[in-house]
């Protein structure tokens, strides 16, 4: 029979346990235990004596905790700019910094008054479920070359209730999109290949959200081809670090009307803005 443990000895057991893989491991032994017991994290302290049910499920969701396994795919879930977002396995959790890129992109459809963008890698569907919502009037087209992506996106569009504006579909780039655009933005894969990520990115999250190629930047420079050949007005990229200078001179390379970098908030480069 398996012995029943108090909130307060639960807590203390996984803390113990997540030393190694977390930088805070009461705080996130904290956020197991209340997504185990579906309270907020208040109640653990109020209630330190209660009896934790199932332990060992709880068991098992800190297990994964303590292999790297990252909190938003042990919970199915992700906080993103306003809103919780749907994430499983083999779908890139949406990062801090993509915030900037929508802020961005945001300025430019309100000057505009744009109305049709395409998103290229929707992913969970962050930044076209962000822009929608955002914006009632604006129709996304957005694209992925993986099926786990297109599906938990069309869910997170569905949970947001923008199935008649958000379309998605499966598709390299923007190669099975033929609308008339007026903005383009993507947050593509762009790290190099052969770059060593820490284990709970690199051991979970999925590769094909990852890696733009050899060098990092081949899938960041074709998606400035592509929306330069059709014509669209603007493009906004989120990139790497380091790219700054690549992108700058193939900018130059391929002449685009005007262009500007910006930076994320730990002030290093993280992407461009394209007027072409
Ligand atoms: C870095 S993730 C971005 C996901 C999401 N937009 C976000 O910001 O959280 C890149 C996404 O692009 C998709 N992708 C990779 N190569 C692609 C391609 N050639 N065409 C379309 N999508 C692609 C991946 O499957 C992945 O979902």
């Amino acid at each position: 029979m398996t012995k029943t443990i108090t909130i307060k000895e639960s807590l203390n057991w996984a803390e113990a346990q997540l030393q190694q893989s977390c930088q805070r491991p009461r705080f996130e032994a904290e956020l197991l235990l209340a997504h185990h017991l579906q309270k907020n994290r208040t109640y653990l302290h109020a209630f330190d004596d209660k009896h934790v049910p199932e332990i060992e499920t709880f068991k098992s969701l800190v297990s994964r905790r303590a292999n790297h396994e990252p909190y938003e795919y042990i919970v199915g879930s992700a906080s993103f700019y306003d809103i919780d977002l749907k994430v499983e396995a083999g779908v890139l959790i949406p990062r801090p910094e993509t915030e900037i890129l929508i802020d961005l992109v945001a300025k430019i459809i309100e000057k505009e008054a744009i109305t049709s963008i395409a998103e290229i890698g929707v992913g969970s569907g962050a930044i076209s479920v962000v822009l929608a919502r955002k914006f009632p009037n604006l129709k996304i087209i957005a694209t992925d070359i993986c099926d786990t992506p297109i599906k938990v996106a069309r869910q997170n569009i569905k949970k947001f209730a923008l199935e008649n504006r958000v379309k998605v579909i499966k598709s390299n780039l923007l190669d099975e999109v033929h609308e008339p655009l007026e903005l383009v933005v993507s947050n593509p894969p762009y790290i190099a290949d052969d770059f060593e990520l820490e284990k709970n990115v690199g051991e979970y999250e999925p590769a094909q959200a990852l890696f733009g190629g050899m060098v990092g930047d081949e899938l960041l420079k074709q998606i400035v081809l592509d929306v330069k050949e059709r014509g669209v007005p603007y493009l906004a990229c989120e990139m790497g670090y380091d790219q700054k200078e690549a992108m700058t001179l193939f900018f130059n390379e391929i002449g685009v009307k005007s262009f500007t970098f910006y930076k994320d908030l730990t002030g290093h480069d993280r992407g461009f803005i394209i007027t072409f």
